[in-house]
């Protein structure tokens, strides 16, 4: 277990390198992530674990770390409105003339998110020659998994059986039981380790929509006001920003319209 005192101390470095506020009395889960690295390690104190971090200088062990501390819960098309309203406006941009789309979703996990708006653009375009989704997460063990676009079958369950056949390859043999993303939906993905606390991001904009779902809960409000208006200033007059249905913006500091609950725009008519 870890005294009051080294807890402290991931606290502060976990904030102040990933933004991520770990509540009082979160000992027992700092502990138990950390377990495997630290035997990995031949570690065995949490306070000598917190300076091996600090004595290494190019910042791989603080990676390690904080894959250890973030929770990527995901599936696909998680907060299915999301999707059906995206379909509706790259329908509807498309009939106004405009040839690209692009997309980012800013903290991906193992790349559900990214996969589920791919499908989604490529079922609504009739030409999706140039949609483009980047992703991006603080996490390179998720990300790493995500470029993979390897999933099993208990995770495949909320695609409809047409789209799955479509858009991914079923495994034979050893892979029996396993699905891989077909070369359609993964060459419109590329992925990125973003750190959102750290603008500006290396992503190239102006963006149409932005996935930012389920991770500004991790984070206070200076750090969800800052990355706010960066994701502001990167979409297009009239883009979108899709945020977790249990994430509301009210209330905070943001030039965003609030279109319905967990979507906003950034309305090119607001002065
Ligand atoms: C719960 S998952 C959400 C995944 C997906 N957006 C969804 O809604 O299903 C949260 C993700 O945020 C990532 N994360 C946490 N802090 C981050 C930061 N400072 N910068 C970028 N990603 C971060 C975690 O690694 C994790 O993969």
């Amino acid at each position: 277990m870890i005294d009051k005192r080294t807890f402290d101390r991931f606290r502060e470095l976990i904030y102040r390198e990933s933004g991520i506020t770990l509540r009082e009395n979160k000992e027992s889960l700092v502990s138990a992530r950390v377990a495997k690295r630290m035997r990995e390690l031949n570690i065995s104190s949490h306070g000598e674990y917190l300076d091996f971090i600090k004595r290494d200088k190019d910042g791989n062990e603080l990676v390690h770390l904080l894959d250890a501390i973030s929770t990527n819960v995901t599936h696909f098309f998680r907060e299915e409105r999301h999707f059906k309203l995206l379909a509706k406006l790259v329908r509807r941009w498309e009939k106004e003339g405009r040839r690209s789309v692009r997309i980012w979703c800013a903290a991906c996990s193992t790349g559900e998110e990214p996969y589920s708006v791919a499908i989604t653009l490529r079922e609504a375009l009739a030409d999706p020659t140039d949609a483009r989704i980047i992703a991006s997460d603080i996490s390179t063990r998720v990300l790493e998994k995500a470029q993979r676009g390897i999933y099993e079958a208990r995770q495949m369950e909320n695609i409809p059986q047409l789209l799955l056949a479509r858009y991914f390859q079923r495994g034979r043999g050893r892979a029996d039981g396993l699905y891989r993303a077909k070369p359609v939906l993964r060459d419109m993905v590329v992925f990125r380790r973003i750190n959102l606390i750290a603008p500006p991001y290396p992503v190239r904009g102006p963006l149409d929509v932005i996935f930012c779902r389920n991770v500004m809960i991790y984070f206070d409000n200076t750090v969800r006001a800052q990355l706010l208006a960066s994701m502001y200033d990167m979409l297009r007059p009239n883009g979108y920003l899709m945020v977790g249905h249990a994430e509301s913006l009210s209330g905070m500091l943001s030039s965003f319209t609030s279109v319905e609950p967990s979507v906003y725009i950034k309305d090119s008519a607001k002065k």
